[in-house]
Protein backbone atom coordinates (compact mmCIF):
# COMPACT_ATOMS: atom_id res chain seq x y z
CA UNK A 1 0.00 0.00 0.00
CA UNK A 2 1.26 3.60 -0.96
CA UNK A 3 0.37 6.05 1.67
CA UNK A 4 -0.48 9.34 -0.22
CA UNK A 5 -1.43 11.91 2.78
CA UNK A 6 -0.23 12.92 6.07
CA UNK A 7 -2.52 13.78 8.71
CA UNK A 8 -3.80 17.53 8.81
CA UNK A 9 -2.03 19.53 11.26
CA UNK A 10 -3.44 22.54 12.81
CA UNK A 11 -1.90 25.27 14.40
CA UNK A 12 -4.16 25.57 17.59
CA UNK A 13 -3.97 21.98 18.04
CA UNK A 14 0.05 21.86 17.85
CA UNK A 15 0.45 22.62 21.94
CA UNK A 16 -1.67 20.01 22.77
CA UNK A 17 -5.10 18.40 22.00
CA UNK A 18 -8.18 17.89 23.56
CA UNK A 19 -10.42 14.47 22.66
CA UNK A 20 -13.58 14.53 25.57
CA UNK A 21 -11.65 16.25 27.65
CA UNK A 22 -9.09 14.19 27.84
CA UNK A 23 -5.96 16.11 27.22
CA UNK A 24 -2.44 15.40 26.00
CA UNK A 25 0.54 17.44 25.63
CA UNK A 26 1.79 15.87 21.62
CA UNK A 27 3.40 19.01 19.76
CA UNK A 28 6.34 16.38 19.04
CA UNK A 29 3.89 14.00 18.04
CA UNK A 30 1.74 16.18 16.06
CA UNK A 31 3.84 18.12 14.25
CA UNK A 32 7.24 16.71 13.83
CA UNK A 33 7.28 13.03 14.42
CA UNK A 34 3.68 11.91 12.79
CA UNK A 35 5.57 13.89 9.90
CA UNK A 36 8.67 12.07 9.83
CA UNK A 37 6.60 9.09 10.13
CA UNK A 38 4.13 9.47 7.54
CA UNK A 39 7.19 10.31 5.29
CA UNK A 40 9.00 7.05 6.07
CA UNK A 41 5.39 5.52 5.82
CA UNK A 42 5.47 6.79 1.67
CA UNK A 43 8.36 3.67 1.32
CA UNK A 44 6.20 1.31 3.52
CA UNK A 45 3.98 -1.05 1.25
CA UNK A 46 3.18 -3.36 4.23
CA UNK A 47 3.52 -3.46 7.92
CA UNK A 48 2.08 -6.24 10.40
CA UNK A 49 0.35 -4.97 12.93
CA UNK A 50 -0.97 -7.42 15.41
CA UNK A 51 -4.37 -7.04 17.15
CA UNK A 52 -2.10 -7.48 21.14
CA UNK A 53 1.41 -8.00 21.21
CA UNK A 54 1.49 -10.44 24.16
CA UNK A 55 5.75 -11.18 23.01
CA UNK A 56 6.71 -7.44 23.27
CA UNK A 57 5.34 -6.93 27.00
CA UNK A 58 6.85 -10.08 27.88
CA UNK A 59 10.21 -8.54 26.50
CA UNK A 60 9.91 -6.02 29.15
CA UNK A 61 9.37 -7.53 32.21
CA UNK A 62 10.73 -11.34 31.32
CA UNK A 63 13.68 -10.60 34.33
CA UNK A 64 11.62 -9.65 37.24
CA UNK A 65 8.64 -12.75 35.66
CA UNK A 66 11.77 -15.17 35.99
CA UNK A 67 12.80 -14.53 39.55
CA UNK A 68 9.13 -14.53 40.42
CA UNK A 69 8.07 -17.95 38.75
CA UNK A 70 12.25 -19.27 40.18
CA UNK A 71 10.95 -18.20 43.34
CA UNK A 72 7.69 -19.78 43.45
CA UNK A 73 9.08 -23.03 42.20
CA UNK A 74 12.00 -22.93 44.65
CA UNK A 75 9.33 -22.87 47.28
CA UNK A 76 6.90 -25.65 46.14
CA UNK A 77 4.15 -23.91 47.28
CA UNK A 78 1.82 -23.00 44.64
CA UNK A 79 -1.56 -22.58 46.16
CA UNK A 80 -2.62 -19.67 48.43
CA UNK A 81 0.40 -18.62 49.62
CA UNK A 82 2.52 -15.15 49.84
CA UNK A 83 2.17 -14.13 46.30
CA UNK A 84 -1.13 -14.42 46.56
CA UNK A 85 -1.61 -12.90 49.97
CA UNK A 86 0.29 -9.77 48.51
CA UNK A 87 -1.42 -9.46 45.04
CA UNK A 88 -4.72 -9.34 47.14
CA UNK A 89 -2.89 -6.40 49.02
CA UNK A 90 -1.99 -4.62 46.38
CA UNK A 91 -4.90 -4.75 44.07
CA UNK A 92 -7.36 -4.35 47.92
CA UNK A 93 -5.21 -0.50 47.87
CA UNK A 94 -5.21 -0.15 44.50
CA UNK A 95 -8.73 -0.58 43.98
CA UNK A 96 -9.53 1.66 47.21
CA UNK A 97 -11.19 -1.25 49.04
CA UNK A 98 -10.88 -3.15 51.95
CA UNK A 99 -10.75 -6.17 50.65
CA UNK A 100 -9.75 -8.18 47.63
CA UNK A 101 -9.89 -12.26 47.32
CA UNK A 102 -7.99 -14.25 44.52
CA UNK A 103 -9.68 -16.78 42.59
CA UNK A 104 -9.49 -19.06 39.62
CA UNK A 105 -10.91 -16.94 37.00
CA UNK A 106 -13.03 -13.38 36.34
CA UNK A 107 -15.91 -15.66 35.30
CA UNK A 108 -15.27 -17.41 38.85
CA UNK A 109 -15.11 -13.73 40.44
CA UNK A 110 -18.99 -13.12 39.18
CA UNK A 111 -20.24 -16.20 40.08
CA UNK A 112 -18.16 -16.13 43.23
CA UNK A 113 -19.95 -12.75 43.71
CA UNK A 114 -23.34 -13.97 42.75
CA UNK A 115 -22.74 -17.02 45.68
CA UNK A 116 -22.05 -14.25 48.08
CA UNK A 117 -25.57 -12.98 47.96
CA UNK A 118 -27.27 -16.39 47.60
CA UNK A 119 -28.52 -15.72 44.09
CA UNK A 120 -30.77 -18.49 43.15
CA UNK A 121 -33.51 -19.83 41.24
CA UNK A 122 -36.26 -17.22 40.86
CA UNK A 123 -34.15 -13.97 41.04
CA UNK A 124 -33.25 -11.86 38.63
CA UNK A 125 -30.14 -9.95 37.78
CA UNK A 126 -30.08 -7.22 35.58
CA UNK A 127 -26.79 -6.65 33.26
CA UNK A 128 -25.75 -5.87 29.45
CA UNK A 129 -26.56 -7.67 27.02
CA UNK A 130 -23.27 -6.41 25.26
CA UNK A 131 -20.84 -7.68 27.42
CA UNK A 132 -18.21 -11.39 27.41
CA UNK A 133 -20.43 -14.53 27.79
CA UNK A 134 -19.16 -14.71 31.27
CA UNK A 135 -21.35 -11.64 32.61
CA UNK A 136 -25.09 -13.47 31.93
CA UNK A 137 -23.25 -17.26 32.49
CA UNK A 138 -22.84 -16.76 35.69
CA UNK A 139 -26.44 -15.74 36.36
CA UNK A 140 -27.82 -18.92 34.49
CA UNK A 141 -25.38 -21.19 36.66
CA UNK A 142 -27.26 -20.25 39.53
CA UNK A 143 -30.26 -20.60 38.16
CA UNK A 144 -31.08 -16.91 38.17
CA UNK A 145 -32.44 -15.08 35.24
CA UNK A 146 -30.72 -12.64 33.21
CA UNK A 147 -32.62 -9.63 32.13
CA UNK A 148 -30.77 -7.28 30.24
CA UNK A 149 -31.18 -3.70 29.78
CA UNK A 150 -29.77 -1.80 26.52
CA UNK A 151 -26.60 -0.25 26.18
CA UNK A 152 -25.92 3.47 25.77
CA UNK A 153 -24.89 3.43 21.74
CA UNK A 154 -21.87 6.10 22.55
CA UNK A 155 -20.32 4.18 25.08
CA UNK A 156 -21.69 1.03 24.96
CA UNK A 157 -22.33 0.82 28.87
CA UNK A 158 -25.56 0.05 30.27
CA UNK A 159 -28.28 2.73 29.54
CA UNK A 160 -29.19 3.56 33.35
CA UNK A 161 -31.90 5.44 32.36
CA UNK A 162 -33.89 2.16 31.19
CA UNK A 163 -32.65 0.67 34.48
CA UNK A 164 -35.81 1.22 36.57
CA UNK A 165 -38.31 -0.48 34.33
CA UNK A 166 -36.29 -3.62 33.80
CA UNK A 167 -37.12 -3.72 38.19
CA UNK A 168 -39.38 -6.49 39.27
CA UNK A 169 -40.03 -7.97 42.53
CA UNK A 170 -37.78 -10.66 41.75
CA UNK A 171 -34.57 -8.27 40.76
CA UNK A 172 -31.83 -8.90 43.41
CA UNK A 173 -28.81 -7.52 41.97
CA UNK A 174 -27.81 -4.81 38.99
CA UNK A 175 -24.51 -5.77 37.35
CA UNK A 176 -23.53 -3.26 34.89
CA UNK A 177 -20.35 -3.68 32.83
CA UNK A 178 -17.59 -1.48 32.46
CA UNK A 179 -17.41 -2.46 29.23
CA UNK A 180 -13.84 -1.52 27.13
CA UNK A 181 -12.21 0.01 30.26
CA UNK A 182 -14.63 2.51 30.91
CA UNK A 183 -16.70 2.51 34.05
CA UNK A 184 -20.66 2.43 33.25
CA UNK A 185 -22.32 5.73 34.78
CA UNK A 186 -22.33 4.26 38.86
CA UNK A 187 -24.02 7.00 40.53
CA UNK A 188 -27.55 6.57 39.41
CA UNK A 189 -27.03 3.05 39.19
CA UNK A 190 -26.03 3.00 42.82
CA UNK A 191 -29.17 5.97 43.56
CA UNK A 192 -31.96 2.99 41.95
CA UNK A 193 -30.29 0.25 44.12
CA UNK A 194 -30.52 2.39 47.43
CA UNK A 195 -33.93 3.51 46.86
CA UNK A 196 -35.26 -0.28 45.58
CA UNK A 197 -33.39 -2.09 47.85
CA UNK A 198 -31.06 -4.07 45.21
CA UNK A 199 -27.04 -4.69 45.36
CA UNK A 200 -24.59 -3.29 42.62
CA UNK A 201 -21.89 -5.56 41.86
CA UNK A 202 -19.42 -4.08 38.95
CA UNK A 203 -18.39 -6.53 37.00
CA UNK A 204 -15.27 -4.43 35.91
CA UNK A 205 -13.43 -7.28 34.34
CA UNK A 206 -11.77 -5.24 31.92
CA UNK A 207 -11.54 -1.52 33.99
CA UNK A 208 -8.76 -2.67 36.29
CA UNK A 209 -7.74 1.11 37.52
CA UNK A 210 -10.34 2.76 35.80
CA UNK A 211 -12.33 5.34 37.47
CA UNK A 212 -16.09 7.11 37.48
CA UNK A 213 -15.42 10.72 39.68
CA UNK A 214 -12.51 9.68 41.09
CA UNK A 215 -13.53 6.42 42.78
CA UNK A 216 -12.06 3.29 41.30
CA UNK A 217 -13.96 0.09 39.70
CA UNK A 218 -14.27 -2.18 41.95
CA UNK A 219 -14.90 0.31 44.94
CA UNK A 220 -18.26 1.45 44.49
CA UNK A 221 -20.78 -1.43 44.72
CA UNK A 222 -21.16 -3.85 46.86
CA UNK A 223 -18.23 -5.72 44.97
CA UNK A 224 -15.97 -5.44 42.00
CA UNK A 225 -14.72 -8.81 39.77
CA UNK A 226 -11.93 -8.46 37.50
CA UNK A 227 -10.70 -11.29 35.32
CA UNK A 228 -6.65 -11.62 35.07
CA UNK A 229 -6.78 -13.16 31.81
CA UNK A 230 -3.94 -12.92 30.00
CA UNK A 231 -4.83 -10.43 27.20
CA UNK A 232 -6.17 -8.19 29.99
CA UNK A 233 -4.49 -4.56 31.00
CA UNK A 234 -3.33 -6.32 34.33
CA UNK A 235 -2.87 -10.27 32.46
CA UNK A 236 -1.68 -13.14 34.19
CA UNK A 237 0.48 -16.04 32.52
CA UNK A 238 -2.97 -18.23 32.34
CA UNK A 239 -6.68 -18.01 34.36
CA UNK A 240 -7.05 -15.99 37.54
CA UNK A 241 -9.27 -13.52 39.23
CA UNK A 242 -10.35 -11.81 41.74
CA UNK A 243 -13.55 -9.86 43.98
CA UNK A 244 -13.34 -6.33 45.61
CA UNK A 245 -15.38 -5.66 48.62
CA UNK A 246 -15.10 -2.97 51.47
CA UNK A 247 -18.05 -5.41 53.54
CA UNK A 248 -15.87 -7.55 56.18
CA UNK A 249 -18.37 -10.52 55.91
CA UNK A 250 -19.06 -10.86 52.57
CA UNK A 251 -14.78 -11.09 52.19
CA UNK A 252 -14.77 -13.48 54.67
CA UNK A 253 -17.96 -15.65 52.97
CA UNK A 254 -15.80 -15.01 49.73
CA UNK A 255 -12.77 -16.91 50.90
CA UNK A 256 -14.82 -19.66 51.92
CA UNK A 257 -16.92 -20.23 48.76
CA UNK A 258 -13.47 -20.17 46.75
CA UNK A 259 -12.36 -23.18 49.02
CA UNK A 260 -15.28 -25.29 48.80
CA UNK A 261 -17.21 -23.50 51.27
CA UNK A 262 -15.30 -24.51 54.37
CA UNK A 263 -13.20 -22.30 56.58
CA UNK A 264 -11.30 -25.49 56.98
CA UNK A 265 -10.04 -28.11 54.86
CA UNK A 266 -12.17 -31.09 55.82
CA UNK A 267 -15.08 -29.07 57.05
CA UNK A 268 -17.86 -27.44 54.94
CA UNK A 269 -20.34 -24.72 56.32
CA UNK A 270 -21.72 -24.23 52.92
CA UNK A 271 -20.93 -25.61 49.37
CA UNK A 272 -18.97 -23.93 47.59
CA UNK A 273 -16.52 -24.38 44.51
CA UNK A 274 -12.76 -24.57 43.74
CA UNK A 275 -11.75 -21.40 43.14
CA UNK A 276 -8.22 -20.88 44.04
CA UNK A 277 -5.42 -18.22 42.11
CA UNK A 278 -2.34 -20.45 42.49
CA UNK A 279 1.03 -18.83 43.64
CA UNK A 280 2.28 -18.82 39.81
CA UNK A 281 -0.04 -16.62 38.44
CA UNK A 282 0.04 -14.31 41.61
CA UNK A 283 3.85 -14.38 41.54
CA UNK A 284 3.69 -13.02 37.41
CA UNK A 285 0.68 -10.33 38.21
CA UNK A 286 2.58 -9.24 41.32
CA UNK A 287 5.87 -8.05 38.96
CA UNK A 288 3.62 -6.37 35.98
CA UNK A 289 1.34 -5.16 38.69
CA UNK A 290 4.09 -2.61 39.10
CA UNK A 291 3.78 -1.70 35.26
CA UNK A 292 0.28 -1.10 35.25
CA UNK A 293 -0.62 2.33 35.65
CA UNK A 294 2.16 3.11 33.05
CA UNK A 295 0.63 0.63 30.58
CA UNK A 296 -2.85 1.78 31.06
CA UNK A 297 -1.63 5.94 30.64
CA UNK A 298 -0.27 4.61 27.27
CA UNK A 299 -2.96 2.64 26.18
CA UNK A 300 -4.99 5.51 26.54
CA UNK A 301 -2.05 8.02 24.78
CA UNK A 302 -2.72 4.96 21.85
CA UNK A 303 -6.47 5.88 21.92
CA UNK A 304 -6.32 10.12 22.04
CA UNK A 305 -3.91 9.51 18.62
CA UNK A 306 -6.08 7.22 17.47
CA UNK A 307 -8.86 9.58 17.97
CA UNK A 308 -6.95 12.61 16.85
CA UNK A 309 -5.95 11.51 13.93
CA UNK A 310 -8.98 9.82 12.48
CA UNK A 311 -11.40 12.55 13.73
CA UNK A 312 -9.25 14.77 11.55
CA UNK A 313 -8.96 12.43 8.18
CA UNK A 314 -11.28 13.25 5.32
CA UNK A 315 -12.58 9.79 5.34
CA UNK A 316 -14.79 8.81 2.73
CA UNK A 317 -17.31 6.73 4.64
CA UNK A 318 -18.68 7.46 8.48
CA UNK A 319 -16.72 6.39 11.45
CA UNK A 320 -17.28 7.13 14.96
CA UNK A 321 -14.46 7.29 17.79
CA UNK A 322 -14.74 5.95 21.17
CA UNK A 323 -16.48 8.62 23.49
CA UNK A 324 -14.38 9.84 26.51
CA UNK A 325 -16.68 10.56 30.21
CA UNK A 326 -15.19 13.61 31.39
CA UNK A 327 -15.16 12.44 34.66
CA UNK A 328 -14.01 9.33 34.46
CA UNK A 329 -10.55 7.44 33.67
CA UNK A 330 -11.07 5.09 30.82
CA UNK A 331 -8.11 2.52 30.76
CA UNK A 332 -8.96 1.66 27.09
CA UNK A 333 -8.70 -2.28 27.47
CA UNK A 334 -10.12 -2.09 24.03
CA UNK A 335 -9.89 0.64 21.40
CA UNK A 336 -13.66 0.12 19.35
CA UNK A 337 -14.72 2.10 16.54
CA UNK A 338 -18.36 2.12 14.91
CA UNK A 339 -18.34 1.85 11.40
CA UNK A 340 -22.23 1.89 10.39
CA UNK A 341 -22.54 -0.73 6.96
CA UNK A 342 -18.64 -1.12 6.17
CA UNK A 343 -17.40 -3.02 9.30
CA UNK A 344 -16.36 -6.23 7.78
CA UNK A 345 -15.30 -5.00 4.42
CA UNK A 346 -13.35 -2.24 6.74
CA UNK A 347 -11.80 -5.13 8.81
CA UNK A 348 -11.24 -7.23 5.58
CA UNK A 349 -9.49 -4.47 4.30
CA UNK A 350 -7.22 -4.11 7.34
CA UNK A 351 -6.33 -7.54 7.43
CA UNK A 352 -5.40 -7.31 3.95
CA UNK A 353 -2.59 -4.89 5.10
CA UNK A 354 -1.86 -6.63 7.79
CA UNK A 355 -3.43 -5.12 10.32
CA UNK A 356 -5.54 -7.55 13.39
CA UNK A 357 -8.51 -6.41 14.20
CA UNK A 358 -11.30 -8.62 16.39
CA UNK A 359 -15.23 -7.99 16.87
CA UNK A 360 -16.30 -7.69 20.75
CA UNK A 361 -19.39 -8.74 20.68
CA UNK A 362 -20.28 -9.99 17.49
CA UNK A 363 -23.65 -11.92 19.36
CA UNK A 364 -25.54 -9.92 22.18
CA UNK A 365 -26.25 -12.51 25.00
CA UNK A 366 -29.76 -12.11 24.46
CA UNK A 367 -29.00 -14.04 20.82
CA UNK A 368 -26.98 -16.54 22.42
CA UNK A 369 -28.33 -20.14 21.05
CA UNK A 370 -27.91 -21.39 25.22
CA UNK A 371 -29.98 -18.51 26.35
CA UNK A 372 -32.97 -19.16 23.75
CA UNK A 373 -34.88 -20.62 26.71
CA UNK A 374 -35.02 -17.30 28.08
CA UNK A 375 -37.21 -15.73 25.38
CA UNK A 376 -35.64 -13.04 23.95
CA UNK A 377 -36.12 -12.10 20.31
CA UNK A 378 -34.20 -10.27 17.80
CA UNK A 379 -34.71 -6.56 17.80
CA UNK A 380 -35.78 -6.42 21.92
CA UNK A 381 -32.10 -4.50 22.16
CA UNK A 382 -31.43 -2.73 19.08
CA UNK A 383 -28.59 -0.46 20.47
CA UNK A 384 -26.68 -3.97 21.12
CA UNK A 385 -27.33 -5.49 18.33
CA UNK A 386 -26.29 -2.30 16.12
CA UNK A 387 -23.28 -2.17 18.25
CA UNK A 388 -22.69 -5.93 17.77
CA UNK A 389 -22.92 -5.60 13.45
CA UNK A 390 -20.84 -2.29 13.66
CA UNK A 391 -17.98 -2.09 16.09
CA UNK A 392 -14.56 -3.76 16.08
CA UNK A 393 -11.27 -2.78 17.85
CA UNK A 394 -7.79 -1.81 16.43
CA UNK A 395 -4.65 -2.82 18.07
CA UNK A 396 -3.74 -0.46 20.94
CA UNK A 397 -1.31 -1.84 23.38
CA UNK A 398 1.25 -0.15 25.41
CA UNK A 399 4.12 -1.30 22.85
CA UNK A 400 2.51 -0.50 19.68
CA UNK A 401 5.23 1.99 18.20
CA UNK A 402 3.84 5.39 16.17
CA UNK A 403 4.89 4.10 13.13
CA UNK A 404 2.38 1.49 13.29
CA UNK A 405 -0.42 3.53 14.64
CA UNK A 406 0.08 6.60 11.45
CA UNK A 407 -0.12 3.04 9.22
CA UNK A 408 -3.11 1.64 10.40
CA UNK A 409 -4.91 4.88 10.20
CA UNK A 410 -3.44 5.22 6.63
CA UNK A 411 -4.66 2.10 5.74
CA UNK A 412 -8.24 3.29 7.31
CA UNK A 413 -8.36 6.62 4.92
CA UNK A 414 -7.30 4.37 1.77
CA UNK A 415 -10.57 2.51 2.39
CA UNK A 416 -12.66 3.01 -0.44
CA UNK A 417 -16.39 1.53 0.41
C1 LIG B 1 -16.76 -8.24 30.82
C2 LIG B 1 -16.12 -9.55 31.20
N1 LIG B 1 -16.67 -10.26 32.19
C3 LIG B 1 -16.13 -11.42 32.58
C4 LIG B 1 -15.00 -11.94 31.99
C5 LIG B 1 -14.50 -13.28 32.41
O1 LIG B 1 -13.17 -13.27 32.78
P1 LIG B 1 -12.23 -14.58 32.58
O2 LIG B 1 -11.96 -14.71 31.12
O3 LIG B 1 -11.02 -14.27 33.39
O4 LIG B 1 -12.98 -15.74 33.11
C6 LIG B 1 -14.38 -11.21 30.98
C7 LIG B 1 -13.14 -11.71 30.38
O5 LIG B 1 -12.94 -11.92 29.25
C8 LIG B 1 -14.97 -10.00 30.54
O6 LIG B 1 -14.43 -9.30 29.56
Amino acid sequence: MVVEMLPRVRPREAQEFAIANFRLPIANFQRSRTQQIANRQLEISNMNVPLLDLQAQYASVRDGVQQAVERVLASQRFVLGDEVRQLEASIAEYCQTKHAVGCASGSDALLLALMALDVKAGDEVITSPFSFFATASAIVRLGARPVFVDIDPRSYNIDPARVSDAITPRTKVIMPVHIYGQCAPMDPLLDLGRRRGITVVEDAAQAIGATDNDRRAGSMGAMGCFSFYPTKNLGGAGDGGIVTTNDDQIAQRLRRLRTHGGANEYEHEEVGINSRLDELQAAVLNVKFQRLDKWSEERSRKAAVYSQLLNDADLSFPLITPQVRADGRHIFHQYVIRVPGNRDALMEHLKSHGVGTKVYYPIPLHRQQCFSNLGYKEGDYPESESAARDTFALPAYPELTEEQQVYVVETIKSFRP
